[in-house]
């Protein structure tokens, strides 16, 4: 079982997360309506809102996935993402909505735009469920956004803490007695 000391407070509950969800996919839904839609989950941590928000879009679209992860720090280019795993789906022509679990320092998202668009998409955007703005590095902005969040670490709802927490249902933040066992 995990055991609810690992979590120190609860930011987000589940009724929360689904009114968010659905403002999101009402919004998005507007949008993309007559567009040649393609959301691409960015694996793994988007897993979880992916299946959710996609339920909430009213409108044709089609799902993709991708696994990627930075290079180490000091020797990023533009661009410059490692593949760990690539899309199916050919981009071209295609609205792209990338769709992550949390925008952080935003290095990993803005390296993945830039090598996203070479391949021609019609357009680009990105929807984050978490957006934590003071650790920002990247210069880049989400398209849409779930709920900005303090600089805590925050598990559950896909998000993980050394790969564990990714499935409980709410938003919480980890307890400091985690990381220090
Ligand atoms: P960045 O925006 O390039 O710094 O990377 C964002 C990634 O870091 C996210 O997709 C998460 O996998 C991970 N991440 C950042 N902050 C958190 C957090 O608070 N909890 C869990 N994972 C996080
Ligand atoms: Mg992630």
């Amino acid at each position: 079982m995990i055991d609810n000391k690992d979590i120190k407070e609860v930011l987000l509950s589940e009724e929360e997360i689904k009114a968010v969800v659905k403002r999101l996919g009402e919004q998005i839904t507007k949008d993309y309506e007559g567009k040649n839609l393609l959301l691409v989950s960015i694996l793994k941590g988007s897993v979880v809102f992916m299946a959710d928000l996609m339920r909430e879009i009213k409108t044709h679209c089609k799902i993709d996935f991708m696994a990627v992860s930075s290079y180490g720090s000091g020797t990023r280019t533009s661009g410059s993402v490692k593949i760990l795993k690539d899309l199916n789906i050919d981009l071209e022509g295609y609205d792209i909505l990338l769709v992550e679990d949390i925008l952080d320092s935003g290095v990993t998202l803005s390296n993945l735009k830039a090598m996203l668009m070479l391949r021609k998409p019609a357009s680009l955007k990105i929807c984050t469920f978490l957006d934590k703005p003071e650790r920002r590095k990247a210069d880049i902005v989400a398209d849409y956004t779930g709920v900005q969040v303090p600089d805590e670490f925050v598990v559950g709802y896909g998000l993980d803490y050394d790969e564990k927490y990714r499935n409980l249902p709410f938003v919480g933040v980890l307890s400091p007695s985690v990381y220090s066992e």
